[in-house]
């Protein structure tokens, strides 16, 4: 049966906030990795690089903030430490030291990564009734499944 956010028990809160954070964490750290690219991008591709790393991570700071203040509507806390988020990302870091076709790997590569932890907070979402963080998760890992797709076709 589906629940509102004041429906839910403590646990599930405590649950699904968790999830939430995690799909933060990789956002932000997944936003840097873009911006990182689009500004250490070289070769011929440049132009269209430069501008779709654009798009990606001005895609991502947006679902930074709604998925954040998703935790906050469930009554949860939102973890803004960056140290944390590094820490907690299955997405990794890079020094932007990297060819074009190297970034366009790690970048699609994230972008499945992001993809997978937010289809499993979607799962968390669902299992306790709570639809609409289910809906936003769903939203956010398909976004992500077209971004891998629009970056990986450049490798093809
Ligand atoms: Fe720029």
């Amino acid at each position: 049966m589906s629940q509102t956010a004041a429906a839910l028990s403590q646990d599930a809160q405590t649950e699904i906030c968790t999830a939430l954070n995690q799909c933060v964490a990789e956002t932000v750290v997944t936003t840097m990795l873009a911006q990182n690219f689009h500004w250490n991008v070289t070769g011929m591709a440049f132009g269209p690089l430069h501008e779709l790393f654009q798009q990606v991570y001005e895609d991502h700071f947006v679902a930074q903030d709604d998925l954040a203040e998703r935790i906050k509507a469930l009554g949860g806390h939102a973890n803004g430490k960056l140290a944390d988020m590094v820490a907690a990302s299955k997405v990794p870091e890079h020094d932007g030291h990297a060819d074009d076709k190297t970034m366009i790997a790690a970048l699609a590569d994230a972008q499945r990564t992001v993809a997978g932890t937010l289809a499993g907070a979607a799962d968390i979402a669902e299992k306790h009734g709570d639809m609409l963080t289910q809906d936003l998760c769903i939203e956010r890992g398909r976004t992500h499944e077209k971004f891998a797709w629009l970056i990986s076709a450049h490798l093809r």
